[in-house]
This record gives structure tokens, sequence and C-alpha cells, in this order.
């Protein structure tokens, strides 16, 4: 399927631009009640979390301090092995007795989170909540516990809002699921 259009990738919009701002303007306001009189650390997940991180710590009027981290699944095709690999930009990041938020675009088999969770614990974090965009609870296989949710969603292919398929569609500004005849001709 050859298109112009990324619009024209998306069977139907799951969740709208206007129930996202709403949702994440929430998600924002209770943690700036949560952490009221704390300076979290916000750690993104690259690159699925840029758009959603991006939002959420506009609508925190606490301060925070923002770091990226990239975490990748080793093995080839939409199954992963289990491995993460994670990478910090120059300078490596320090979470030394911080109070970390983990902020994730989607919570999957939940493999990534659990390495990044343990990975920030093991730099010293003094505590760590995971905030995700989108969780898929049917797909888990590692549990994780998480404590910010924006939406959950059934196991439907869905691009949009940072969310890619084959590199592509993550600049959608609404959730979509694919048409299939996309992933189908691959
Ligand atoms: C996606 C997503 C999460 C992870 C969730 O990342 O951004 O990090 O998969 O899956 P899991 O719960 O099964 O571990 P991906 O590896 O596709 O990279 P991306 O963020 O660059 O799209």
């Amino acid at each position: 399927m050859k298109t112009e259009d990324i619009n024209s990738v998306v069977d139907r919009v799951l969740i709208s631009e206007e129930e996202i701002r709403r949702k994440v303007a929430e998600v924002g306001a209770r943690i700036s009640r949560d952490y009221a009189g704390k300076e979290p650390l916000i750690v993104a997940v690259l690159s699925g979390s840029f758009i959603f991180a991006s939002d959420l710590v506009r609508a925190i009027t606490i301060p925070v301090g923002i770091s990226f981290i990239y975490a990748s699944s080793y093995g080839e095709g939409s199954e992963s092995t289990g491995r993460v690999d994670i990478r910090t930009g120059k300078g490596g990041l320090d979470a030394e007795g911080r109070d970390v938020i983990i902020v994730e675009d989607i919570v999957d088999t939940g493999r990534t989170l659990s390495a990044v969770r343990d990975f920030l614990i093991e730099k010293g974090a003094k505590s760590v909540e995971i905030c995700t965009f989108l969780d898929k609870p049917a797909r888990r296989v590692v549990p994780v516990d998480v404590r910010y949710m924006c939406f959950d969603i059934p196991n439907e292919f869905v691009v949009g809002y940072g969310l890619d398929y084959a590199y592509k569609y993550r600049q959608l500004p609404f959730v979509g699921v694919l048409k299939p005849e996309v992933y189908e001709e691959n």
C-alpha cells in the first residue's frame, strides 16, 4: 500500500486528540499533587515516549528534572527475546537519591519497563514509579506495577502519538488502529 497521506493508513481513530489532551492534563495534575514538595526526575524512554513526555511535563506544575534513555529489545520481528539494551546519553544518567518517574508510551509484555526499573534502582534511585500513556494488559508477560496510566487498550496494532509501525506514523496526533493491509503487505 503506497500512500502519500499518513492518515490513510489508519483504519479508525481509537483515542482522539481531545481525549488525549484531557487525560494527559489529568495525569499531570495527579503527579503534581502526589509529588508536591519534591522534585522528581522524569526519565522518558525513547523513542516512543517523546510526544507523551513533552505534553506530560507541560501539564506538571511542580519542578521536575528531565532525562532520557534509550531502551530496545534484542531480537528479530515483533516478539522480543526478553533481553533489553539500555543506553543513556552523554554524561550518563544521575538517578542517585532521586524520586524517579519513568515515562513510557506503551507497556506491552512489560519486559522493557521491568528492565528500565531495575536499571534505575541499580543507579541508586530513591523511588521509582511508572507512568505510561498506553497499557495492553492482555499482552503482559512480566508483571509491572504501573502507577499512572492514561488508557488501556485492546491488543490491536496502534500507531500515532509517538507509536510507530516500521519507524513511521509516530507524528499522528491521535492513536489509530493501523489498516491490516499496511502490515500484511510486508
Ligand atoms: C516499544 C515501547 C516500549 C516497549 C514496550 O518500544 O516504546 O518501550 O516497546 O514493549 P514491552 O512491554 O513488550 O517491552 P520499541 O522497542 O518498539 O522502541 P521505540 O520506543 O523506539 O518504538
